[in-house]
């Protein structure tokens, strides 16, 4: 028997991957994490599974289904939104079966700052602007920040932020941020990305704030702020130069890839 956890992208099914649907396919219990999950993909779990919303479970509970299904020799597909990698509580739920002596899998999954960077049609890295990505999120209520991962601190870089888990508090964050990149800095916010109600807002610092509490968006969005969100004079990258081609391609395009 073994659990595997699965990231099930950022909303719209068919952005899961190959692997996270063939495993959701063979295991007779799928525990999900509730409106999080589009409900085509539990459509992929086998006839007569046994599937949960572990929403309203504490962690307790989860791992009581999961040696529930050990019990019974069955597999777990264990799945969360976007990527496993970033605020997905897998940590503690490894260390738990880590701790029972319960096999797992993780199969990575589309973050969300990816999705929302698709839905803006945008590189969070470009050339001369930013080569960054810092992916963080405002104090919660479940984790507080660590006191040297300071938003200004990572603000001071200018690279592109993706600030997660923030939305209702845009106002305070784009206070703290403005002293760095200037009121007039790009700014987005996609509410949703790759869901069918997904939404896009683009303006500046000065601007977004007002525009997240004009569309009255509270959660399941993502800030994004930095010069990369609205290029508007940059540099081309030096890979598809043609002297670069020249000089440091000769086995070809890929060869360049690997050298970036
Ligand atoms: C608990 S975190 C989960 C992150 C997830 N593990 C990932 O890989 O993106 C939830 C936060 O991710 C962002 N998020 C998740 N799905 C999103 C989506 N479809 N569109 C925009 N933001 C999303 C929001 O900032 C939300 O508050």
């Amino acid at each position: 028997m073994t659990v595997h956890f699965i990231g099930a992208g950022p909303g719209a099914a068919d952005l899961i991957t190959v692997r996270g649907r063939d495993r959701i396919a063979a295991c007779p219990v799928c525990l999900y994490a509730g409106s999080l999950v589009a409900p085509e993909i539990l459509g992929w779990c086998p006839p007569g599974a046994r599937i949960v919303d572990t929403a309203p479970l504490d962690l307790d509970a989860i791992v009581a289904e999961i040696e529930a299904a050990q019990a019974r020799g069955q597999d777990v597909a264990r799945l969360h939104s976007g990527d496993l990698a970033i605020w997905s509580a897998l940590a503690e739920q490894m260390r738990r079966l880590d701790r029972l002596g319960i096999p797992y899998t993780v199969t990575p999954g589309v973050p969300a700052f990816s999705a929302a960077a698709a839905a803006l049609r945008r590189e969070l890295t470009v050339p001369g602007l930013a080569q960054s990505v810092v992916l963080t999120r405002s104090s919660g209520r479940a984790s507080a920040m660590p006191e040297r991962e300071r938003l200004a601190a990572f603000a001071a870089t200018g690279a592109t932020l993706a600030l997660h888990l923030s939305i209702h508090v845009v106002e305070k964050l784009v206070a703290e941020v403005t002293p760095f990149y200037g009121a007039a800095c790009p700014a987005a916010i996609v509410y949703r990305a790759s869901w069918p109600d997904e939404r896009v807002l683009t303006g500046t610092l000065a601007t977004i704030a007002g525009q997240a509490a004009e569309a009255g968006l509270e959660r399941q969005a993502l800030i994004l702020v930095g010069p990369a969100i609205e290029p508007r004079e940059f540099r081309e990258s030096a890979l598809y130069a043609a002297d670069y081609d020249r000089r440091f391609r000769p086995g070809g395009a890929v060869a360049a890839e690997g050298a970036r």
